[in-house]
């Protein structure tokens, strides 16, 4: 269980040098692996979910069940109401489907926007991305610079496989979205994901009528579209 130790560690690290840092959750099993891991070792960070306003009802439930689970209720930032509204007026509902660039805007107005909101301020974020997950993901390092929001981002399950990240999810009784038991191995909103087949790559039924290489929402990339390749170190 040395990983184990090295996410404690690191958890515990982050918490002492990097305050205030966040962790941003999608309430994935990754998230809530560190979820668990930042309330177990009560290390004072913040846990933020970007409620977009498209996740599922389980998705959505879990929020309760971490509060009921570990006294904590987890802070959610919605997007601004009037940049849905005018989206949804100019371009329908269908709008995600028929262009990248439309697809993109929805992801910026209801995910990027308020990310950066709930990272003002901070010194550090924390995210679940693991290189296994996809190919834009296969260079992420542990520890990063974030260009674009100008903060430390650590990515401590960069090197966790997904058997590992259930393996602790079963060792610890973490609750996790009843999604995954019906073959959803990658969760984001509900329009744009689906469950996957036996085989099938995890992050397959995510934006499944995209190329792979555009299936991102912008929170990970840089302007140029490009996975974030920032320098390792301090901010
Ligand atoms: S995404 O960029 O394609 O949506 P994915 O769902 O794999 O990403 O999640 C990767 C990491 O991005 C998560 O572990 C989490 O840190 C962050 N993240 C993704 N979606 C959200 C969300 N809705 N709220 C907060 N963090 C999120
Ligand atoms: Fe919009 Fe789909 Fe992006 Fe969610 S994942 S913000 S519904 S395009």
């Amino acid at each position: 269980m040395e990983k184990l130790a090295q996410l404690e560690r690191t958890v515990l690290e982050i918490a002492r040098h990097f305050a205030p840092a966040v962790l941003a959750s999608s309430l994935s099993a990754e998230d809530m692996v560190l979820t668990d891991a930042i309330l177990r070792l009560e290390a004072g960070i913040e846990i933020f979910t970007l409620n977009t306003g498209r996740l599922h009802p389980e998705t959505l439930q879990l929020i309760d069940a971490v509060e009921e689970r570990y006294g904590y209720r987890i802070r959610t930032f919605e997007p601004d109401p009037r940049e849905v509204s005018q989206f949804l007026n100019a371009h329908g509902d269908e709008a995600i489907y028929r262009s990248i660039a439309l697809r993109k805007r929805c992801c910026e107005i209801r995910k990027l926007m308020p990310l950066a909101q709930a990272l003002a301020g901070k010194r550090a974020w924390i995210t679940g991305l693991r290189r296994e997950q996809s190919i834009t993901r296969a260079n992420v390092q542990e520890r990063e610079f974030d260009a674009v929001h100008g903060l430390a981002k650590f990515n401590p399950l960069a090197h966790w496989s997904e058997a590992e990240v259930w393996n602790y999810i079963g060792a610890f009784g973490v609750p996790y979205n009843p999604l995954y038991d019906r073959g959803f191995r990658s969760i984001g909103c509900a329009p744009c994901t689906r469950p996957v087949a036996p085989g099938e790559d995890p992050r397959a039924g995510r934006w499944w009528w995209e190329d792979a290489s555009t299936r991102e929402c912008g929170l990970h990339v840089g302007p140029d579209g490009k996975l974030i390749r920032s320098r390792q170190g301090q901010p």
